[in-house]
């Protein structure tokens, strides 16, 4: 079968390739730590895993809204408005089976041909992939473990150009646990919003944060109405 040149310019997430290694050494006998894949080490609490056997037995498998179940929508609505501090209506939330989606649609929708996207790297492989396979120009932020793995901003604003058409922002950052605070938000915000560079800010570690205050793009000024929020169920358990 031929496929399409593209297929070519498509990574994979490398976690998984080092996952299905290291479950073959496991499956041969060796004792395996796995700091490979991120998700929590425990299964779905008993009451998730009730819920959603309860749902099924209700009836809940047919075609939904292509948008999310409305009351899901809302239910995230709230706690985005809570947790970040900014008015968010259900009718901008998007539910997609795992947050990867999002970065697909995301890309696909904003980057042609050609087009730049500045994103962190070492960074969650996907961006990378994804803004290679629309054909648009990948244009990486080194992390430096000297600056604590977080955006070098004079080069950052050296690298946006007439041509980019995106900014990824991820903090806490996979794989680096590098955060940006405040101040360094506040500067990437300032540049996106003077140049009106949409954002797309993976939030999907917020909750790995164990010193000092988790703070969301969104909030800084021009940022809530050009930003794409990526927030997830796969990482944590807890509702705060
Ligand atoms: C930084 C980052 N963003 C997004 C995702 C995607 O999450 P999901 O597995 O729910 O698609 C991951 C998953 O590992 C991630 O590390």
């Amino acid at each position: 079968m031929n496929v399409a040149a593209r297929m070519a310019r498509l990574g994979t997430e490398s976690a998984f390739e080092v996952l299905a290694r290291a479950k073959a050494l496991e499956r041969a006998g060796r004792e395996i730590v796995h700091l490979e894949i991120g998700e929590p080490d425990f299964d779905t609490p008993a009451h998730i895993k009730e819920a959603a056997k309860r749902a099924l037995d209700a009836g809940a498998t047919h075609y939904g809204p292509s948008a999310g179940l409305p009351e899901l929508r809302e239910a995230i609505a709230k706690h985005v408005a809570e947790t970040r501090g900014v008015p968010v209506s259900p009718d901008e939330v998007v539910v997609t089976p795992g947050a990867k989606p999002i970065m697909f649609f995301t890309i696909l929708a904003l980057v042609g041909e050609g087009d730049e996207v500045v994103y962190p790297n070492p960074g969650f492989p996907i961006y990378e992939s994804v803004i290679s396979f629309v054909g648009g120009v990948p244009v990486p932020i080194p992390l430096l473990e000297a600056r604590g793995f977080g955006f070098d901003l004079d080069l950052f604003e050296r690298r946006v150009s007439e041509r980019t058409r995106l900014i990824i922002v991820n903090s806490p950052e996979n794989p680096t646990g590098g955060v940006l605070d405040r101040g360094q938000l506040e500067r990437i915000a300032a540049v996106a919003a003077a140049r009106g560079i949409p954002v797309l800010a993976d939030e999907i570690y917020r909750q790995f944060l164990y010193e000092g205050e988790f703070v969301s793009i969104t909030g800084f000024p021009g940022m809530r109405e050009r930003t794409i929020l990526l927030d997830g169920f796969s990482k944590f358990s807890r509702s705060t």
